[in-house]
């Protein structure tokens, strides 16, 4: 006999993009004619940047040659790209990271999921509200929770309220917690933290021994000066956090699949029987047994998004997406809507016009404006009344969005 890991019964629906998508989907079987204009989960709408293409064609014609073909690659990655990640990405900001340090793969998705691999059931979890699902989903997948309550929050978590009443930072817990998703640039509410308030958590991590997954994979997007790329420019990061990046959002990667994750060396955990072991050594030896690297090609590609004409044209695609997040937010403050994010963030966060629930706004807007966007309920308890739109889009359809937005609204 076949036991399932009942854990997943308790995942009450499916998850929240395929919901949207199944319940779009069926709005435009019965209405053929919509101009149905998506807003919904962040998937980028533009083409790969030339030089990236360009490194791709290069590497598919080595592989093309018995003397420049490559089979299986190292698990960790290339090290042409982690070296390039260490030196762009964070040595050129004054962060001591290694080449070393940085695990390349095919998704922060997939790695902040993985990551509860290497460690035990009995953490306590804490995860802001509302939350990028999959941090949630993936604990209880691993039967780290109980049961959800009827507002959909689970047994055994311990949920950190953000919104804009404490700035969408997350007060710290007042019971001790072992591990805490934060993710800045914030998905879903498109906001960011300060380094201030960055060091508060880095510190609480270092005074009761737990450990920060920092997902930064919206980094590209900070457009102020004075707001942290990484948590390892906060002092004593490196002892207490994980780093998720990812060149999805950046150079256009959701289809094609590259990401890296930073595990300092520095960095350990807890055995039961109170030995401290290396995280470090942890995650290698799980990515060496279940993982075999991203595609040669793909990395490739990768890399190049960090040469002169990869930087610049990647620049290029931030700017439009955050034009786009501007005009969405400048479009609905214009009728009165108040809005968050979108200045640092591809996404726009908001209340729901007259005080809808989030669904009954998806709903509405979907039907009367043939508008998708994802409401805010579905990223935990604390998103009720909020909603949140993606700028990935052509400038077409987000100026066309908006101007749907305002005929509904006003
Ligand atoms: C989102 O819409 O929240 C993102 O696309 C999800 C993701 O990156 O997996």
């Amino acid at each position: 006999m076949a036991h399932v890991n009942e854990h997943y019964h308790k995942l009450k629906a499916g998850y929240l993009f395929p919901e949207i998508a199944r319940r779009v989907s069926s709005f435009c079987d019965t209405h053929a004619d919509a101009d149905v204009i998506r807003l919904g989960i962040g998937d980028v709408t533009e083409p790969l940047p030339e030089a990236i293409v360009s490194a791709m064609h290069q590497a598919v014609d080595e592989m093309a040659q018995r003397s420049s073909f490559r089979g299986y690659g190292p698990e960790q990655g290339y090290d042409f790209l982690r070296s390039a990640i260490a030196e762009n990405d964070y040595q050129a900001r004054g962060i001591g990271i290694t080449p070393e340090e940085i695990f390349v793969s095919d998704g922060s998705k997939c790695d902040s999921g993985n990551i509860l691999d290497i460690f035990g059931p009995s953490n306590v979890v804490a995860i802001t509200d509302p939350v990028y699902p999959v941090y949630v989903d993936t604990n209880v997948m691993a039967g780290h929770t109980g049961n959800a309550n009827d507002s959909g929050r689970f047994d055994g978590l311990v949920y950190l309220p953000i919104g804009a009443e404490n700035n969408f930072t997350p007060a710290l817990p007042d019971a001790p917690v072992d591990l805490i998703y934060l993710c800045y640039p914030n998905n879903p509410t498109g906001t960011v933290v300060s380094h201030q308030a960055l060091q508060q958590w880095v510190d609480y991590a270092q005074q009761h021994d737990a450990l920060i997954l920092y997902d930064a994979a919206y980094e590209a997007y900070i457009s102020e000066p004075e707001i942290p790329h990484s948590i390892y420019e906060i002092d004593g990061a490196r002892e207490v956090a994980i780093e998720f990046r990812s060149f999805s959002k950046n150079a256009g990667f959701t289809g094609t699949r590259c990401a890296f994750t930073v595990v300092p060396e520095s960095l350990t955990g807890t055995c039961g029987n109170g030995d401290r072991t290396s995280i470090h050594t942890l995650w290698n030896r799980r990515q060496s047994t279940k993982f075999n690297g991203v595609s040669y090609v793909i990395q490739r590609g990768a890399a190049a998004a960090y040469s002169v004409e990869g930087k610049t044209q990647i620049q290029e695609l931030v700017a439009f997406y955050l034009t786009n997040a501007r005009l969405l937010r400048e479009g609905l403050e214009a009728v009165g809507i108040e809005v968050y994010g979108g200045i640092n963030a591809p996404y726009v966060w908001l209340r729901t016009p007259g005080g809808q629930s989030s669904w009954d706004f998806f709903d509405d807007l979907l039907s009367h404006s043939h508008l998708v966007g994802t409401p805010g309920s579905g990223f935990g308890a604390s998103g009720e009344g909020y909603f949140r739109l993606s700028a990935f889009n052509s400038r077409e359809n987000i100026e066309q969005a908006v101007q749907r937005f305002q005929a509904l609204v006003s």
